[in-house]
């Protein structure tokens, strides 16, 4: 692309978001200066792209509220107990970000998040783009954030032909000779909402797209970015067990590491189909079964649903969670399906 084009692009995009960013409460209004006197305003950028990784912008906003209604600087949410962070977490998915997201509160509470790219990279739960995200849209300096929307209208602007993801590195080269040399936040956060509006992945608008007259791809558009074939998503199964005794539920806490890591949940064996032995003696009854999609398998559990002998012993890592808090409890999403569906099910037989 001649370089008057790559300055009529950015001037474009510049232009459009302008006119049509989307108002979101971590965001900074279109030409506005950034509050660098606010001391909380670093902390709510880095907890809203903590969040948006993985998550779309819809699902974030209330969680995003919450959090910031609970905890409004780092310091406090530096200062939660790990069960606290965690339940407040529970339906956002990907729960090593949580993890990481108060080890990095904790890191950067006494002294504040730092400006540079390098540094904040160093920080847990922060890759190459929250970094670039945080100094462009927090620090106001000139970063290349390139987040999947980006990759996507960048591929179709320059018809880039190599499959993803092995077009990561061309796509981010380019999105660099894109990149204004100011207000590369903003910029960005225009590519970012030309992406979620209008070049979206199917049916893009490309008739109002600002840009249009400049894209490569344009009359194929949705076939960048290309990507080979997707791997099938292999089926598992399990069981998990629902114990009730005295009014309360039993519930563990999953090890740190591996999935759904450090969240509260129901007993369940190990999700490979095999066989599996019940935490506690009980009259079991099968509640039915529910279904999850995981990044890279797809879950089917049998919930099974009893009642414990009063005495019986609690397993390791096992708590009794009070029956009528269980919407407090924080659970994953996989297991608030489960406690869904025995709950209705008791209901039904009253
Ligand atoms: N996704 C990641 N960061 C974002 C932001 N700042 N605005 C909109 N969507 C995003």
């Amino acid at each position: 692309m001649a370089v008057d084009s790559l300055s009529e692009v950015s001037h474009r995009i510049l232009d459009w978001y302008d006119a049509n960013a989307r108002v979101l409460p971590w965001r900074n209004p279109p030409g506005k200066p950034l509050p660098l006197d606010d001391p909380n305003w670093p902390y709510r950028v880095w907890l809203s792209e903590v969040m948006l990784q993985q998550t779309t912008v819809a699902a974030v906003k209330a969680y995003f509220a919450a959090f910031i209604q609970r905890w409004p600087s780092v310091r406090d949410l530096a200062a939660a107990s790990d069960a606290d962070v965690m339940a407040a977490w529970a339906g956002l998915g990907y729960y090593a970000r949580a993890r990481n997201m108060l080890a990095c509160a904790r890191a950067v509470a006494e002294s504040g998040f730092p400006q540079n790219e390098d540094a904040l990279r160093a920080l847990p739960g922060i890759g190459d783009y929250t970094a670039a995200a945080i100094a462009a849209f927090a620090f106001g300096q000139h970063a290349i954030v390139v987040d999947g929307n980006i990759e996507r209208v960048i591929a179709r602007l320059c018809a880039v032909q190599e499959p993803m993801p092995a077009a990561k590195p061309r796509l981010k080269q380019l999105a660099a000779t894109l990149t204004p040399p100011a207000h590369a936040g903003d910029y960005a956060q225009g590519l970012m909402d030309l992406g979620a509006t209008l070049c979206t992945p199917r049916s893009p608008a490309c008739a109002i797209c600002p840009i249009n007259h400049l894209c490569a791809g344009r009359t194929d558009a949705e076939r960048f970015p290309v990507k080979l074939p997707k791997k099938a998503r292999p089926d598992r199964t399990g069981t998990a067990w629902w114990v009730e005794r005295d009014g309360h539920i039993l519930l563990v806490r999953r090890p740190d590491k591996g999935l759904l890591g450090g969240m509260l949940a129901l007993p369940s064996c190990d999700w490979k189909g095999g066989g599996a032995t019940a935490p506690v003696r009980a009259n079991w009854q099968r509640a039915g079964d529910i279904s999850h999609v995981f990044t890279h398998f797809s879950l089917t559990l049998e919930i099974l649903s009893g009642q414990a002998e009063t005495g019986c012993t609690l397993p390791p890592g096992g708590e009794w969670w009070p029956k009528d808090r269980i919407a407090e409890a924080g659970l994953p999403t996989l297991f608030a399906k489960a406690a869904t569906l025995v709950l209705s099910m008791q209901e039904e037989s009253l």
